[in-house]
């Protein structure tokens, strides 16, 4: 990879107790754009992901003793660190994983954020005193980190997906292993590098890279010196990576796949709801959780939002990332483009129209359309499963009661959007809708000071914000007694 500033951020081992391991099995790390390889990163397996379980084990007193002070030092030089190299960290993320560069800096302040956010927060972990049952009692409540933290983290957000929970486990006291996806590791190694020149010690921060998915998430969710497994990644996985960490008891947090409604009331400002459904939409070629997956607008506005937002998306550039102007890039590979023409050829045939697109890419075979289809109903398969993919089904709808049963058809809960100006059915609407998170007249929710996550089979646990902590701690209630005269 050229261009860089500073090319000791590329790093292709893994980095276990402060020590980068090498391995004689590679894996080449390709660019989206046009499957080039990239790097050849070392395959660690499960004997790395062990050592690493035991380097955060044995880290763990050092690390749990020192003052959330002196913790809050290290994360504020991390994330300075990172601010610093944004525009490399941008670009490594962008080669490996097909983000323009702009939103690859985007998703560097947007990790670095969650750093910020809890070196703070983690000064504020209160305790509690509660009034006892009998005067010689004290009933005190104090707060302590989990343990040894394991992640599985995924390729749509290279750098934000482990931030956001390496930060809140760093500072709680926690120490960290994480697995990032094969296709984009760069982007955790090149954080590893960095937490080391921050001076986080050795143990407290380890990744592994590997393709062994299955051999190394047994060790991640079975292991009985991890204390608390999280992931973010899709449903199935999610389902399959509880029930493993079940055999322990482990504290589990899990980000799983969305079905975000987007509803454009007759009362909407349309301007702002297309403003905030092609922000929500197209972000990252479509492939986030919390995107867009189905655009409800009440009939009274479909012809002017569905003309207005066609002419939007039609003017999107599409190509390589690194690429001026460039707003949406390849998807991550060619069968993630096939499944989503798979998805459209399924809605044409069950009689959805498309408005645009509707075709993989000319520019390359990880290429799709940006698309809009109309006249989709919310029983088509393309409205029931996770689009991750830049495709926008509009349904007609003609009242509120009505789009809120539609809008929660669905067994996921993570995002929901909606648009409109009427103040009662802002919060009827708000309170209706069963999801985790709702935008009212907002298409970009995310940041790091507010709850992250989702209900029903999106997830449980929440990250960011001040109990994006709680996730990382244990509650423990001390009982003094003997105090009577
Ligand atoms: C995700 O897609 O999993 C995360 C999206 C976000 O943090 O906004």
């Amino acid at each position: 990879m050229q261009n860089l500033n500073d090319a000791q951020l590329l790093k292709t081992h893994s980095y276990i107790n402060g020590q980068w391991h090498q391995s004689e099995a590679q894996i080449d790390v390709t660019n989206p754009v046009n499957d080039a390889v990239v790097a050849s990163v070392s395959n660690a397996g499960i004997k790395e992901t062990e050592l690493a379980v035991q380097a955060a084990k044995a880290a763990m007193p050092m690390w749990s003793a020192k003052s959330a002070n002196e913790r809050a030092g290290l994360l504020r030089t991390w994330f300075n660190l990172m601010m610093q190299n944004q525009d490399d960290l941008g670009r490594i993320l962008t080669v490996e994983q097909g983000k323009p560069l702009a939103e690859a800096k985007g998703e560097i302040g947007y990790g670095a954020a969650f750093i910020e956010w809890f070196a703070e927060e983690g000064k504020r972990v209160y305790g509690d005193t509660i009034p006892a049952p009998s005067g010689d009692k004290r009933i005190v409540v104090i707060k302590q980190p989990v343990g040894v933290v394991a992640a599985i983290t995924p390729w749509n957000f290279p750098n934000a997906m482990i931030a956001r929970k390496a930060a809140a486990a760093l500072a709680a006291g926690c120490t960290f292993v994480v697995r990032p996806a094969t296709q984009t590791p760069l982007s955790a190694l090149a954080m590893a590098e960095l937490a080391e020149r921050a001076g986080i010690p050795a143990g407290v921060f380890n990744v592994v890279v590997g393709d062994d998915a299955r051999g190394m998430g047994r060790v991640l969710t079975e292991h009985k010196d991890v204390a608390k497994f999280t992931f973010t990644g899709s449903t199935p996985v999610g389902k399959a990576l509880i029930s493993q960490s079940a055999s322990t008891v482990k504290k589990v947090s899990m980000e799983l796949g969305g079905n975000a409604p987007f509803i454009v009331f007759d009362d909407a400002d349309i301007d702002a709801a297309v403003a905030g459904a092609m922000v929500s939409k197209y972000r990252n070629a479509g492939q986030t959780c919390v995107c867009t997956n189905r655009i409800f607008v009440q009939r009274g506005v479909l012809e002017k939002f569905t003309e207005k937002y066609v002419a939007e998306v039609a003017a999107l550039n599409v190509g390589d990332g690194l690429n001026d102007g460039v707003q949406i890039g390849p998807m991550i590979s060619a069968g993630a483009a096939q499944d989503v023409d798979k998805l459209v050829a399924d809605s044409i045939s069950q009689g959805a129209q498309v408005a645009l697109g509707g075709k993989r890419g000319e520019q390359g075979a990880n290429y799709y359309q940006p698309t809009v289809l109309t006249n989709v109903t919310n029983d088509m398969a393309i409205a029931c499963n996770e689009i991750f993919g830049p495709v926008s089904p509009i349904i007609a709808f003609d009242d509120e009661d009505e789009v809120i049963a539609l809008a929660n058809d669905t067994e996921y809960g993570l995002a929901a959007y909606f648009y409109s100006r009427d103040i009662g059915r802002i919060w009827r609407v708000a309170e209706g809708l069963e999801y985790g998170m709702v935008g009212i007249n907002e298409g970009l929710i995310s940041n790091a000071a507010a709850p992250f996550g989702g209900v029903k089979q999106s997830g449980n646990g929440r990250e960011g914000s001040k109990y994006g902590l709680d996730d990382y701690l244990e509650i423990k209630y001390l009982c003094m007694g003997g105090l009577g005269k």
